[in-house]
């Protein structure tokens, strides 16, 4: 199966994803890397995988519209059978989503619907919750709101700061995020009401 992995960072995730690839029975590989800005270390290592890239960004085009059409453009040209926001900060648009809102996944580092947006340990660690976690959905028009894939949860603990607890979120979200890519590509899925169910 073919991946596209959006990213707007470091690309941590994007790494699990290439090096799960590299092993033939994993049974999907990354085709191709896209960005909202240039210079991140995302961009990095997709090169040094050798994997091809495209970097879109809003203020380069008239319109969010016509970002929005040159993103689904770029994204159509490599043919994907997922799309992977992992890390891409950008919210995409309805021409995005008819084309690719059926195979859309994005990993968001909290317990969705808790702590959606920018700062989901912050937001964790701010309102005292014991645990946290990342969860993997597929994008739909709202902000963290899709049908959820599949939820990791890990310990908040007493000394925790926004970046220890960041850290032990994003360990468990790249292995959540490799596996639960593997089975969809592998297995296929089915969206009923808010959950998506793998055969
Ligand atoms: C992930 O924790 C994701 O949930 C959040 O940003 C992080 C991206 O990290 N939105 P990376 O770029 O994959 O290292």
């Amino acid at each position: 199966a073919r991946l596209v992995v959006l990213v707007s960072g470091s690309g941590s995730n994007l790494q699990a994803l290439l090096d799960a690839s590299a092993d033939p029975a994993y049974g999907a590989r990354v085709v191709a890397v896209g960005a909202d800005r240039d210079g991140i270390a995302g961009l990095d290592r997709a090169a040094a995988a050798g994997v091809p890239t495209f970097v879109d960004v809003v203020r380069s085009y008239p319109t969010r519209e016509r970002w929005d059409a040159a993103l689904t453009a770029h994204v159509a040209e490599h043919k994907p059978d997922l799309v992977i926001s992992a890390g891409f900060l950008k919210l995409v648009g309805a021409e995005f989503l008819a084309a690719f809102g059926d195979r859309y996944i994005n990993t968001h580092n909290s317990l969705l619907p808790a702590f959606p947006g920018m700062h989901g340990p912050r937001d964790a660690l701010a309102y005292g919750v014991r645990l946290a976690g990342a969860t993997l959905f597929f994008v739909d028009a709202g902000v963290d709101t899709g049908p959820i894939i599949a939820q990791v949860a890990v310990p908040v603990l007493p000394d925790d700061t926004e970046d220890t607890l960041t850290e032990r979120i994003k360990e468990a979200e790249r292995r959540q995020l490799v596996e639960s890519v593997g089975r969809l590509v592998r297995e296929g899925w089915t969206i009923t009401g808010r959950r998506v169910m793998i055969p």
